[in-house]
């Protein structure tokens, strides 16, 4: 099957970052399909052996093992060819047509890794072009929209030119193998089905933990923050991988129809539980990993007098059969105490203690996403035993746990997230990526939260880069009588 991927934005960041890292190690595994091709696309002109230089150089600011010897560069770059345009310009656009109907591809992937705002005058003029064909996959980067509104006119403008099933909105977690062994964990295996529900489950806590600062985003984020870059994607596509119900089958539809009902299910906010169910956070100077770092405010392209969040904590509800009553509760912020993303699923205690147990330890099922990729299953066992100790010589139980490790496991079979998303868009699989009604649902249901923000006076609160975020998000989660898993 040939293909032509044309990328958007092809001398920007997310490309020579990630995209061509990506397809250069799925060429490297031998998973790119024959007879591609890769059109980067960019303002300046240049010839397709000068972008091939380019990007040559990129690679050396790519990890080492993930770095192409230059006899796999000379091949890779075989299948890169450059083609100038300005993307607002309409009379450019047939330039593209003409490189395209060079050969006709059986699949063309228009790959928008540009700034949002340039998503519905792409798919306009590609439409205008005549590049809107059957054989045509759309594939959009996030931020879709800064609010609801502005979601929906581009999902409206996108539905226009293209069909839904042309249309791969990606969120780089769903590709993540530890996010697709989450899924495996559930609908693969039979143990945890009949725990996985409030009769066993206390409370679920979703942590999103990274130690990098805004790097060179600074504008970018000062304009986005914590809930819209993090929470409205990435964290609820979590919450519903964890909280849908087994889908009927894994055909995209069927999965997302899943997700799109958790989502709806979400409790709506009130204005108490604005105010006392989300936590926002901004982080000042402080150190990392025992190196000083600059303030939010202090960072490059970032508004001195900002309210913009870079750390959101909060606690939601699925109200449904499965879930009602029990917490879900959310943690990301950019500069915490370690990059860390996990999910913490706490059973009940048993309901008739027989053994002493230390206060407030239960069984506790731990999702490691990253950078650990692995389960860990808590549970209680009986260490040494002493003679005379209390309750009639039954010593306390210790907590004690099974560790799964799927990086030494799997090991090199793994392929990285964008490397398995760009595959399955070439291959039109859709099951890991949002359709629009999942991610409209997203934002109505953090809408209110931006704007009781944007009313609210108080503005974020500071914490101290290298920590665990305000003390106000351990006070939320503690109200209800729990702590975050790391201050356990
Ligand atoms: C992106 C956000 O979607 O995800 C970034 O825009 C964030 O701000 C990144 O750093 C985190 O991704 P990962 O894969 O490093 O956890």
């Amino acid at each position: 099957m040939s293909f032509d991927l044309v990328l958007f934005g092809g001398t920007g960041d997310l490309a020579w970052r990630k995209l061509m890292p990506a397809l250069f190690q799925a060429f490297r595994h031998g998973n790119l399909p024959k007879g591609g091709r890769i059109i980067g696309v960019g303002r300046d002109e240049q010839s397709d052996n000068q972008y091939r230089q380019w990007l040559k150089a990129r690679f050396d600011d790519v990890e080492l093992a993930k770095r192409p010897s230059p006899e796999e560069f000379a091949r890779f770059a075989e299948l890169i060819a450059f083609q100038r345009m300005d993307l607002s310009r309409p009379a450019d656009y047939p330039l593209l047509a003409a490189r395209l109907a060079e050969r006709q591809a059986d699949t063309v992937v228009m790959y928008l890794a540009t700034a949002p705002s340039l998503f519905t005058t792409v798919c306009e003029q590609l439409a205008g072009a005549g590049l809107n064909t059957p054989r045509t996959r759309v594939v959009l980067e996030k931020p879709l929209g800064h609010d609801l509104a502005s979601n929906r006119a581009i999902n409206a403008t996108v539905g226009r030119v293209l069909s839904e099933d042309q249309v791969f909105r990606i969120d780089h977690y769903l590709g993540k193998p530890s996010v697709q062994n989450l899924f495996a964990l559930r609908f693969g295996n039979a143990l945890f089905e009949p725990l996985w529900r409030r009769e066993t489950i206390s409370h679920i806590e979703i942590t999103m933990a990274e130690e990098l600062g805004v790097e060179k985003r600074g504008s970018f984020y000062d304009h986005t923050g914590a809930l819209r870059d993090m929470v409205q994607n990435h964290a609820l596509q979590l919450l519903c991988a964890i909280g849908m119900e087994p889908p009927i089958a894994a055909q995209a539809d069927d999965i997302r129809n899943e997700k799109l009902k958790v989502l709806r299910s979400l409790k709506p906010w009130t204005p108490e539980t604005l105010q006392q169910h989300v936590v926002r956070g901004q982080y000042a100077r402080g150190s990392v990993g025992g190196v000083a770092v600059p303030g939010y405010l202090e960072e490059p392209g970032v508004n001195p007098a900002s309210t913009t969040e870079t750390f959101v904590a909060l606690r939601t509800e699925i109200a449904n059969w499965r879930w009602a009553g029990v917490p879900f509760y959310i943690r990301t912020g950019k500069r915490l105490g370690a990059r860390d993303a996990r999910i913490v699923v706490n059973f009940r205690a048993v309901p008739h203690a027989i053994f002493p147990v230390p206060a407030g330890v239960a069984n506790q099922l731990v999702i490691n996403l990253q950078p650990k990729d692995g389960l860990e299953l808590h549970l209680l066992a009986q260490g040494a035993h002493k003679r005379g100790a209390a309750n009639q010589g039954l010593p306390s139980l210790s907590p004690v746990h099974l560790d799964l490790d799927f990086d030494s496991r799997f090991g090199s079979e793994r392929v990285g997230a964008y490397e398995r998303l760009l595959l399955d868009v070439i291959d039109g699989r859709l099951n890991l990526f949002v359709r629009s009604d999942e991610q409209e649902q997203a934002w109505s249901w953090v809408e209110p939260i931006l704007q009781h923000w944007q009313a609210d006076p108080q503005g974020p609160r500071p914490y101290a880069a290298g920590s665990w975020g305000p003390s106000a998000s351990s006070a939320m989660i503690a109200r209800d009588g729990y702590c975050w898993h790391e201050e356990a």
